[in-house]
């Protein structure tokens, strides 16, 4: 007798009408353009990459300190470094396109200063190759643009329309958790056209050199990522995906926010979502992607779970 083919647990996705291998996603910022970590573990291995945050124009980004490291978390205030969409989609986006020949699914994350701005760049992304476009408004380190779209649902949704009418590829908004009510943006990028929600960026955060008795950053505050957020980040998908139902939008939403093993990211899909993303745990542990792979199929094998929205307790 044939193997019943249900034993094996499958671990696809279908986000917005695009397949992906697992749910597992490189987050934005965390893993450049994909060949930078090409010597240290099979990136053709992965659900999906979300590029650096990319603007219309190259920006050299903060100065000062950009990176500080917390207990069990990490601060960064990078300022949207970037080359630019136009250099982006010369020089980068040719060697993601290999990896999107191997089945990566392949995300643009676009920012901008302006509502003007954002809809050009969505407009050369929509021309390119990429797979989907992930909207930032949530970087809490620039002083136009970024997270100032993304606190209010009024705002949130004048960037997003113009951005769903330049784009016709399937459409992510990436959510802030220093939104005063994250449902309320989250219902107004859906009515502005996003196919898809992702969450959390990092918390705005500060710290201070006790020695020169200064802030650490430039600019004052910095966004905090990393294992200490995980928790926050889980409450906040939780409630996120229960409210979405509530209304009865059937948006999927993509998790993220300090996962750094199997555990974490099947508490995430447990929360009811799609998918995650995986950030910092990168830079210390440049497989923990692959890890966190492998490790939802054998939880999954062990609980006799066969599909990745079956993890879901919602
Ligand atoms: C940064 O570039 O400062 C961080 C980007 C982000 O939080 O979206």
């Amino acid at each position: 007798m044939p193997d019943n083919p249900l034993k094996k647990p499958d671990i696809s996705v279908t986000i917005a009408g695009i397949p992906f291998k697992n749910p597992v996603i490189a987050a934005s910022g965390t893993f450049g353009y994909g060949r930078e970590y090409a010597g240290l573990l099979d990136v053709s291995a992965l659900g999906g990459i979300c590029t650096k945050g990319l603007t219309l124009e190259p920006r050299a980004g903060n100065n000062g300190v950009r990176l500080h490291e917390t207990p069990s978390g990490l601060m960064n205030s990078i300022g949207l470094e970037n080359p630019g969409i136009p250099a982006f989609i010369e020089k980068e986006l040719p060697h993601l396109q290999e990896l999107q020949q191997q089945g990566v699914v392949i995300i643009a994350n676009l920012s901008g200063s302006s509502v003007k701005e954002y809809a050009e760049g969505a407009r050369l992304l929509d021309m390119c190759g990429v797979d989907m476009v992930e909207l930032n408004i949530s970087c809490p380190n620039v002083p136009s643009g970024g997270i100032a779209f993304g606190r209010d649902p009024e705002a949130a949704l004048s960037v997003a329309r113009p951005v769903r009418k330049a784009l016709h590829k399937p459409l992510i908004v990436k959510l802030s958790p220093n939104a005063s009510d994250i449902a309320a943006v989250a219902s107004a990028c859906v009515a502005g056209g996003a196919d898809a929600l992702s969450l959390v960026n990092t918390f705005k955060a500060m710290a201070i050199n006790i020695e020169k008795r200064t802030p650490v950053f430039d600019h004052g505050s910095a966004g905090l990522s990393g294992p200490a957020i995980h928790p926050l980040a889980l409450r906040m998908v939780w409630e996120l995906v229960r409210a979405l139902a509530a209304q009865s939008t059937a948006v999927p939403v993509i998790g993220l926010g300090g996962i750094s093993r199997a555990e974490d990211a099947i508490e995430f899909l447990a929360a009811g979502a799609k998918a995650v993303q995986v950030g910092t745990a990168t830079f210390t542990n440049p497989t923990a992607m692959l890890e966190i792979i492998d490790g939802i199929a054998a939880y999954m094998k062990k609980k006799e779970i066969f599909r990745i929205e079956d993890l879901s307790i919602q």
